[in-house]
């Protein structure tokens, strides 16, 4: 339930609120409301109500509603718990689960005769806990903890409650927002594997394609002249970069499948894959809207082959001119392309592939961006352990 000022300023009358504690209230309010969902999180939420609070432990537990279970999505000030703890809404031993069902505060002012009551702290001195209430009804639980006993008399419930009522409407849209997020980018990566697939030599071309982009991208925070790669710029190249061919879809299979080397009339209508990309994902933003993932996507699809001199393709463009995420993402491409085999070429070795990259510097890749990717070479051959190629369809 929302709160108008006036509401608030009587209750806060009511149970005496400190000035400090005033404040917290505010910016804390400030930060739900400003919040950009998609990049916030429950550690967030939870933190900033601990802050108001100022108690010893808080954890929040949502119902995941496959298992019917509580699961613990974020907690503060408890040692040794690992978000993602359950417990049976059913379980009738559980203060947590009685608060969900029956809506209604479970508080426990002295907890020293009966450790373990709080099954993520066994010498907590007294528990407070709430149910968090959406307008869909009951979503999870709050749970307040001190070391001290008798922590919460009704002035300081009266406080928790509304903290929690504040933040239950904020809940539901990071839910939602993740919820939404993930399916979209769970079609849009179907779509990026439906292209690759024709191709055969997929696997793990993909993921390691976006697990590099996202390391390369990740040497660059901090360094001079990359303010533009912020956290959320990463999230996003991890992910756009499995776009980058998906305009091989439109490619025919005596081009694509050519077991030979291409001639210059098939290698034209090879090189239109770029722009067949980006041309189908700048189609789902002006139907469906921006994404920051298909925008991305669509600006390295179009320029993964532009090369830093100018010389690459479709437009020819150079230098600076190329985006960035196209920049690290070509130079990505090529390394895993030259260390895998392909329909029409044997597989290089680790060390004649960054010869080939080393000697591109300058002419077909960033310089700039060679050096970070070449310095530390171990870090390469790590993440294609991680993701090896599994066979899908023999050629
Ligand atoms: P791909 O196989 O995923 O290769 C991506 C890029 O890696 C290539 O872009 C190229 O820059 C680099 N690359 C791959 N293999 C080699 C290599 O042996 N030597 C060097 N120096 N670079 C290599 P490019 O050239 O624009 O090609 C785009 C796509 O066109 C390739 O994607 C592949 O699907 C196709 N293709 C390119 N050449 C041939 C070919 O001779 N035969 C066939 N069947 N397809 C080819
Ligand atoms: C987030 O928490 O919003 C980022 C998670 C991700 O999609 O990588
Ligand atoms: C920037 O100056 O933020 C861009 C750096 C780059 O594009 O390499
Ligand atoms: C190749 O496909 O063998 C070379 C392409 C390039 O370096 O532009
Ligand atoms: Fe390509």
């Amino acid at each position: 339930m929302t709160h108008s000022t006036k509401d608030i300023i009587e209750r806060t009358a009511t149970i005496g609120l400190g000035v400090d504690r005033l404040q917290a209230l505010q910016s804390f309010n400030t930060r739900l409301v400003c919040m950009n969902v998609d990049e916030s999180s429950y550690e967030e939420v939870v933190t900033g109500v601990w802050k108001v609070i100022g108690c010893d432990y808080c954890a929040l537990f949502l119902k995941d509603p496959h298992s019917g279970q509580l699961v613990l999505q974020a907690s503060v000030g408890y040692d040794d718990v690992s978000s993602g703890l359950r417990i049976p809404c059913d379980d009738p031993t559980s203060i947590h689960a009685q608060a969900f069902t029956e809506e209604y505060m479970v508080c426990l002012d002295d907890l020293s005769g009966t450790p373990g009551v709080n099954p993520l702290c066994h010498k907590m001195g007294s528990s407070l806990v709430l149910p968090v209430i959406s307008n869909q009804g009951p979503v999870g639980v709050f749970d307040f903890g001190s070391n001290a006993t008798h922590a919460f008399p009704p002035q300081e419930i009266g406080m928790c409650s509304m903290v929690v009522d504040q933040m239950s409407y904020s809940l539901e849209n990071i839910r939602l927002v993740r919820e939404l997020r993930d399916s979209r980018d769970a079609v849009i990566r179907g779509m990026a594997l439906l292209s690759e697939i024709r191709d055969s030599h997929i696997g793990g071309h993909l993921s390691r394609i976006c697990a590099m982009s996202r390391y390369l991208a990740e040497r660059l925070v901090d360094r001079v002249g990359y303010r533009e790669v912020t956290p959320s710029f990463l999230n996003t190249i991890e992910r756009a970069a499995a776009l980058h061919d998906v305009g091989k879809v439109g490619i025919p299979d005596s081009v694509l499948l050519k077991p030979g080397k291409l001639t210059d009339e098939e290698f034209d209508v090879m090189r239109t894959h770029s722009t067949l990309g980006a041309d189908l994902l700048e189609g789902l933003i002006d139907d469906y809207g921006e994404y920051a993932m298909i925008t991305m996507g669509a600006a390295v699809a179009r320029s993964h082959h532009e090369r830093w001199d100018g010389k690459g393709y479709p437009n020819g463009i150079s230098g600076k001119s190329i985006p960035l995420e196209a920049r690290i993402v070509s130079i990505c491409d090529v390394y895993d392309a030259l260390t895998s085999k392909r329909v029409y070429k044997d597989a290089w070795g680790h060390e004649e592939t960054l010869q080939i990259l080393r000697e591109g510097a300058g002419t077909q890749f960033d310089p700039d961006l060679v050096k970070v990717f070449l310095s530390r070479p171990d870090d390469l051959v790590e993440i294609r352990k991680r993701y090896p190629d599994k066979e899908i369809k023999s050629t």
